[in-house]
Parts: structure tokens; sequence; C-alpha cells
């Protein structure tokens, strides 16, 4: 989705601003725009469509553009096609062909989010005589505030709070007002937005990798609050117009995570992070017992505590229901977790699609708490569906991976995984973190709940522990994977299957490989396929299934052989030493081994590669995959 940055203080801007473009663009866009004040008082808006080297090399690296003060943006189209006129800064006044200027910029600004009554906040300024040259609900924003600003004489703030009365939807907007150099002003709902500052310079973006490299000093402005930003200085307002104080926090991300660090793909980099992403998560939640810190992850020692996270046994126990709520690769990790805490803690669970829950009747057993999985906390149907409960006085537990992200904001209670910053629109080390914590959450339940008795959750601890050092020797054989991709780089169709916690896994192996290879692809229940789908089954087309689970391996196998007999070549991904195995498939992957109730963690790695190879096979963009965006905080 849209990337907005701001800069200001005492050296030029545009470079910077385009510093910080650039850390954005994994989150997915097709035009960008800069708007620099001139040191004469005047300000210069520069768009290109398409990649933001395009901007890069219309700026000349941003030197045509002087001037110490700025905001820029890349947008994901959402009203108006992708094109110079629709892309970002939009202004006050109307665009002259004739100079290829704006007749009046009193007020520039961008924005991330959907303005819901655009269309006739857009009539109601027409009939004041405002003249549009773009299709954007955006443009209808900036003249709202112009329209406030101009009509009662009032400061940029009282426009602003006036803008936020009257408009409906998401928002984070960054204006800068012409009669106010070297300002900019900020606005915020439902939409991400953070305030950085340094001794003198100030910052602002859609998220804190884009200002990493100037300071980690941090604040999270709130929904329907303003903000104004001076060199190394920022006020904050409410509604009323009056300032308020947010306390400043500090961004303890590795700057370095957002680097590719020698590999040719962010993606690439984030699958062999995994292993250290799933340790530090697990970490989180491991104490140790009568050792050392570092004995925790020593053979036989260590337990699970979710009381420093604020889950306190006490709490857990009175957990009766779950429904889990997320949406995309997130809401896959739900998935597999239904199977694992219903297994083990014994109680039901729910999984609903984010933007689903928020449309429906919903129907909360008594003692249920709604889990929200979100990597990063801010997609627009999740934040939804835990405000939604919220309201509704259901419990609410975030698992986020972004700190201060609104849903780890305004959840009740909060997980957080350790992977880090992600690039790659293409979810890996997030995932696999968000499932490590999902399986520890379900131990510790069913221990709570003694449904499992001391020596199993010994036993399972021991288990979740080896789980990083498995997860390394599983990237360190990618090279048989990257062979099966490029053998079938130029296939159709393929098709996932499994049984139970396999079927989760293979809807997440099947959406890594259409995202980022453009290929179709569909994950079925196993038993499900013959419903139907099997009459799409050809000679050569590729059916992986997913064998983790000994109880129902025999059951996959031999939907397998279904799909072998009309021509499919079968692909298993298999922890199994099962002679049906090496009997009925075509191609063997081996994990390593561990209890059924974990494989799933590894099973999905071997499916990530598959995902990446085929993109790479197909030269495609693997970081930033058509049509898609990272962070998804339009409905
Ligand atoms: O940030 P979230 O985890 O809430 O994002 C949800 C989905 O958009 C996300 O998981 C998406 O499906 C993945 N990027 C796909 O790899």
């Amino acid at each position: 989705m849209c990337g907005i940055v701001g800069f200001t203080g005492h050296r030029p801007a545009a470079g910077i601003l385009l510093e910080g473009l650039a850390k954005l663009e994994y989150r997915g866009y097709d035009s960008a725009g800069l708007a620099v004040y001139g040191g004469d008082g005047s300000v210069h808006v520069v768009k290109a469509t398409g990649k933001l080297k395009n901007l890069i090399e219309k700026t000349d690296n941003g030197r045509s553009l002087p001037g110490s003060c700025g905001i820029g943006h890349t947008r994901w189209a959402t009203h108006g096609e992708p094109n110079e006129k629709n892309a970002h800064p939009h202004v006050s006044g109307g665009f002259r062909e004739d100079s290829s200027d704006y007749s009046d910029t009193a007020v520039i600004g961008v924005h991330n989010g959907i303005i819901e009554n655009y269309e006739e906040l857009r009539e109601k300024l027409q009939r004041h005589g405002y003249v549009f040259y773009s299709d954007t609900d955006t443009e209808v924003a900036i003249k709202t505030v112009d329209y406030y600003y101009k009509k009662y004489k009032i400061g940029p703030i009282d426009a602003i709070n006036r803008m936020m009365v009257r408009v409906r939807g998401s928002y984070a907007l960054a204006l800068m007002f012409q009669d106010y150099p070297g300002e900019i002003y900020a606005a915020r709902k439902d939409s991400p937005m953070i305030i950085g500052v340094s001794d003198d310079e100030s910052f602002l973006a859609s998220d804190a990798t884009a200002m990493l490299g100037y300071t980690r000093e941090v604040y999270y402005i709130g929904n329907l609050q303003a903000a104004r930003l001076l060199p190394g200085e920022v006020h904050f307002f409410d509604l009323n117009g009056d300032e308020i104080s947010i306390p400043k926090a500090e961004v303890t991300w590795d700057e370095k995570g957002a680097e590719k660090n020698g590999y040719e793909h962010f993606m690439m980099k984030e699958m062999h992070e995994q292993p250290e992403a799933v340790r530090a998560t697990l970490d989180s939640v491991l104490r140790e017992e009568r050792m050392s810190p570092a004995a925790k992850w020593s053979f036989g020692a260590g337990t699970l505590d979710f009381s420093g996270v604020g889950l306190p046994d006490e709490y857990l126990e009175s957990i009766d229901a779950m429904t889990i709520v997320a949406c995309g690769s997130a809401w896959h990790v739900g998935m597999a977790a239904q199977y694992v805490i219903e297994e083990l803690a014994e109680i039901p669970v729910r999984v609903e699609l984010a933007s689903e829950y928020r449309y429906r009747k919903i129907l909360s057993p008594a003692n249920a708490v709604v889990l929200v999985i979100s990597q990063s906390g801010e997609t627009a149907d999740s934040l939804e569906a835990l405000r939604i409960s919220k309201q509704m006085g259901i419990r609410t537990i975030g698992l986020v991976n972004v700190e201060g992200s609104s849903i780890a904001r305004e959840a009740d209670k909060i997980l957080y995984t350790k992977a880090g910053p992600e690039i790659a629109v293409a979810t890996t080390k997030a995932y696999t973190a968000q499932l490590a914590l999902v399986y520890a959450f379900a131990v510790r339940l069913a221990f709570v709940k003694k449904k499992i008795d001391e020596d199993t959750y010994r036993k399972y601890v021991q288990e979740l522990k080896s789980l990083p050092d498995h997860l390394t020797s599983l990237l360190d054989g990618k090279g048989r994977i990257q062979w099966l991709a490029a053998k079938y780089a130029g296939t159709k169709d393929a098709f996932f299957i499994g049984r139970g916690q396999d079927y989760a896994i293979g809807l997440e192996g099947s959406l890594k490989l259409k995202e980022i290879s453009y290929m179709h692809s569909e994950a079925y229940a196993a038993g499900e396929l013959k419903h139907g789908t099997i009459s799409l089954i050809e000679d050569g087309t590729p059916v992986i299934g997913i064998l983790t689970q000994e109880r129902l391996l025999e059951k996959t196998i031999s939907n397998l052989k279904e799909c072998k007999t009309r021509g499919a070549y079968v692909i298993g991904i298999t922890n199994a030493e099962n002679p049906l195995v090496e009997e009925c498939l075509d191609f063997v992957l081996r994990i390593p081994a561990t209890d059924d109730h974990f494989a799933g963690l590894l099973a999905v790695v071997p499916l990530q590669l598959l995902g990446y190879y085929s993109s790479v096979s197909r030269g495609l963009d693997v970081d930033k995959p058509r049509n898609l965006a990272k962070s998804v905080t339009v409905e």
C-alpha cells in the first residue's frame, strides 16, 4: 500500500525523502512523487509513474529539488489509474497543462488510506469553484483542508481538524502549507504513520524502516490526532486543537534487517533468517529453571512462561474457547494453530478471515478470547475485527511482529514475534515465527489446563527448542528444490494437498507459489480433491502432498495415488519413514524428524523455497510481485 515520508531539517530534503521512499518500496506501489519547499518560498512538485528510479532520474537524484523540507509518496492505486496526475502529492489548485504546473500550492499533501465520502465532498467543493485534475480521493482531502483554511482564515491545525471531522475513512496525511515554510503537518486515522525526531531534524513515515538511518526516537501518533513538525521539534494536537503530549518511544529493530546483506533478494535473506526469528520468538516465552539464562536452550531445561508477556497461567486457564482472526498467510497460521490447540488443549477453536468476521453476526462462547494474528499489525480488516471484538466485550490478544503498530497498541494483550523487519511481500520468517509462537502457546495452554502431563509437556518444550536447528539444516538442502522449480517453471497449474495441519501448510505453500511466480495453484484438503477439482489434473500436473501427520499419512497417499493414476507428477514433503512414501511418490523432500504437532513449521520451508525458485526461474520480481502490497491498510 502507499508509503509516505516527510523530512524537515537543515540539509537537502529530496535525497533523504527518496532514500526513505526506497525503504518503503516493499509496501508495493505503481507511481511516486515529491514536493519540496524551495528556499524562495515556492514549492516544487515532481511525479513519475512506475518504479522509483524514474522519479530519481527525473529529479537528478533529488538535486533538482533544492530545499530542506518536503514530503514524498509511493502510490498503490485505489481511486484512478496509476498515472502522473493521480500520483501524489496533490495540491489546492488546478493543473495547468500549458505550464505543467499547479495554479495554487497553498496546501500540498500525500495520503495513505481511503476517503470513503470523497464523491460527496468533491461535489460540494466543485460548487465552491474547485476544479479537480485527478480521479483520487486524496485530492479531495487536500482541497477540503484548503477550503477550511482559506474560508475561515484559520491555522493549519484547525483546518486539518475540520477536515478530520468532515471526512469518513482512513488516512495518514502529510501536509505542507505554503504560508508555513519549513513545517510539515500530519493527521492520522486508521492508517499507519510514525513520527521521528533527532536533535535538529524531524521525520515522518509509514513505518520506521524509512527513518532508521537517522533516528530511533519515535512517536506513535494516535487516531484523530494531528501533528506539527519543525526541525528537531514535534507538537501533537487533539481534535479540539488542544496540544497533547505523546510519549517518545525507541525503535529496537536492527537497521540491517531492512537491508539485503549480500543476498540477491530480501525473500531469500528472510528465509535464511528463520532459525533466528524462531529462536528469538521462542526465547521471549522461554524461561530458565534454576539455571543461568543461557541454560534454557540446553537439553531438558527451560519452561514456557507467558506471564512476562501479560498472559499468566490464571489467564490461560480461563480460556475456554478461541477465535483466531487474520488475513492471508497469517490466516494460514491460524488454520494450522486450530489443529494444534484443539488437539493439545482441547478447547474449540474457530478460524475466521478478518474480512468476513467483521461483517458477520459474532456469537462468542463464554470465556472466549479472540486472537488477531498480523505481521504488520496494520492490516485494515484485522484491525477492525479486533475493534469489533473489543466493542462486544470479548477479550483480545494480538500476535504481531511490528512494535507499536495499531493492533499492538489496541489489543488487550500482546504477543510479539521477534522476526525483525520483513521486507519481501511474500512472508516467510514472520510466518514461521507466528507458527512457533502459537505452538508454544498451545503447549502451555494444554499444560495449564492439565490436558497433557509433565513428561509430555517437557518433551514438547524440547521439540520446540529443536526447531531453529532443524530450520537451518532444511535451508542447507535447498539445491534439490531449485532443480524441481526449474523443471516445473513452465507448468500451468499446481495443486497442494494434505489433511489436518498439513492442509493448512498446503494453503500457505500454494499462496507462496502463486503470489510470486504467477503460476496458478490451489490447496485442497486431500479428501476434497475428488469432489470436482481432480478434473483439472492432466499429464505432468504437479501435485504436492504434505505428509507430516503420521495417522493421516496413508489416507493422503491414497489421494496422491488417485492423482498419479490421472497423470500427475506427485511430490511429497514428509518426515515419515514409511515404505509407501518411496513407492508412490515421484519426488520426495524429506524434513527433519520432529513431533507431528510441530512438523508443519518445517514442512513449509521447502514450499517457500519452491515459490522462490519458481519466481526466479520465470525471471520475475521476487520481492515486489505485481499488484500486491506488503501491508494491506485498506479493506
Ligand atoms: O501484516 P499481516 O500479517 O496482517 O498481513 C496479512 C496478509 O496480507 C499477508 O499475510 C499476506 O498474505 C502475505 N504477505 C503473503 O505472503
